[in-house]
């Protein structure tokens, strides 16, 4: 049925996997979405719980993801069933890994949109859109961007034809040698940004927001969209990190890796905030602005500095980089699915997902721009949900991730047998007690609690 990934598809080094891992983990969700919530959630204690969550939930959900690929050797669901039936439980199990697989490309449709806006936004900064900007111009722009089916149309349609080429060349010489290049200059660009954002705007205000942890600030509700975002930063459950892990080599550290995408990607994300923030501090904007955040406030601040256009585009091309490397980890999963499955070329698997992709992007781009059939009226749960990329996002985000997150753990320390997960994980005694112990309770426990909140089914 179906078919090993061969030796020849494994990671160069340790090295260029952590690499490639972080790539997909650093997205929009480091730049675009983590500086958001941080200030609409009060700065520093923010911080610090994120923090916690990503070490004691993220890391040993993301090492059980890597075991799951490493050991299964197949696209996610046929990796998860493997695993079930060597260890003897039932088949019923590998919708552990279909659930991933599902869940990545569902965020797909709409992350290749987003990433879109970002790719549009490289040309509008580059042709000079943004000199002597003012508050009208800027949301002015933004807004008919967003309602532009064929400006959305043009940019994604081009965001998932690079994706597709690049997935298409295979894996060594299309995906490794793309994140290899894009990682570096993206860090690069990031550090530049941010030394020049501390420069130019209020540092010392933006370092306390961010590391002084005024516990008042932090609600409940902010906790729980903390360990939501833990998940979605580092791509868990969205069976990104089981594929990735199915090319890495059996002897690499499935720890000392994993701990590394952690703290790299908590890097970015830090970064993006002292990027952005000295610049919403120094220019008078304010934390809480939402998701418009840096689609429309940081053109303005780079409005009314000097070099404009180079900054402008410096900053958008970063983000474009960023959703470009996670956009060609999400659809990996896929197109292996679709090699192993229906026996395809690597380039005719490409550009059938890439198709699919763009069909179901429609759904995305057609609630922006208000076409009507694109729009709904449906109550989930008490949550509104007004159009097609509503409920795609809200099913994805919200729900398939953290249950494929609880199914990758309960399957990894309660299913599997015991000595596999050892042998694959290859730690002391004593550190297999702590993963074990955050996988079995920890982070079920912790899941489930973020799960029925969101359901909206219990209240805090
Ligand atoms: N981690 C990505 C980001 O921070 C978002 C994401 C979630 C993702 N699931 C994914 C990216 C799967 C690639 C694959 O933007």
């Amino acid at each position: 049925m179906t078919i090993e990934r061969s030796t020849n598809n494994r990671w160069s080094s340790n090295f260029s996997f952590v690499l490639a891992a972080t790539a997909a983990a650093v997205g929009l969700g480091n730049i675009w979405k983590f500086p958001y919530i941080m200030g609409e959630n009060g700065g520093g204690a923010f911080v610090l719980l994120y923090l916690l969550f990503i070490f004691l939930i993220g890391v040993p959900v993301l090492m059980a993801e890597v075991l799951i690929g490493r050991r299964g050797r197949n696209s996610p669901g046929y990796a998860a069933a493997k695993l079930a039936r060597e260890s003897g439980v039932s088949s019923a199990w590998q919708v552990t890994g279909w659930m991933g697989l599902s869940a990545g490309y569902i965020i797909l449709t709409f992350y290749a949109v987003i990433a879109g806006w970002a790719l549009s936004y490289v040309f509008k900064s580059a042709s000079g859109t943004f000199v002597g900007a003012t508050t009208e111009t800027v949301s002015a722009t933004f807004g008919s961007m967003v309602s532009s089916a064929p400006e959305l149309l043009l940019f994604t349609t081009l965001l998932i034809a690079s994706t597709v080429f690049v997935v298409g060349k295979g894996f060594k010489n299309g995906l490794e040698r793309a994140v290899t290049y894009l990682m570096p200059i993206l860090l690069g660009l990031l550090v530049l940004i941010a030394i020049y954002a501390a420069h130019i705007g209020d540092f010392s205000t933006a370092f306390k927001f961010m590391f002084y942890p005024n516990f008042s600030a932090l609600t409940a509700q902010g906790a729980l969209i903390a360990l939501g975002h833990a998940f979605f930063t580092l791509s868990l459950a969205s069976g990104v990190m089981i594929i990735y892990g199915a090319y890495l080599p059996k002897g690499a550290s499935i720890v000392r890796t994993s701990i590394w995408i952690a703290l790299a990607d908590t890097l970015v994300a830090l970064l993006a905030g002292l990027a952005i923030f000295p610049i919403v501090f120094g220019f008078g904007l304010t934390p809480g602005e939402g998701p418009g955040l840096i689609f429309q406030t940081l053109p303005l601040a780079f409005a009314n500095m000097p070099f404009t256009t180079l900054i402008a585009t410096t900053f958008f091309v970063m983000l474009v980089l960023a959703a470009f490397t996670s956009s060609i980890a999400m659809i990996e999963a896929s197109v292996a699915f679709a090699e192993e499955r229906f026996r395809l070329k690597r380039w005719h698997a490409a550009i059938t997902s890439g198709t699919l992709l763009w069909v179901l992007s429609l759904g995305t781009i057609f609630s922006l721009s208000g076409a009507g059939w694109a729009q709904l009226d449906w109550n989930f749960f008490g949550k509104e949900l007004d159009s097609i990329f509503a409920a795609i996002d809200h099913l994805a985000s919200n729900i398939l991730l953290p249950l494929g997150g609880f199914m990758a753990a309960v399957f990894t320390g309660w299913v599997m047998k015991r000595r596999f997960t050892e042998e694959e994980l290859n730690m002391s005694s004593k550190g297999y007690r702590v993963w074990q112990f955050c996988v079995r309770y920890l982070a079920p426990i912790a899941i489930l609690v973020i799960f029925l909140q969101l359901l909206g089914i219990v209240n805090f």
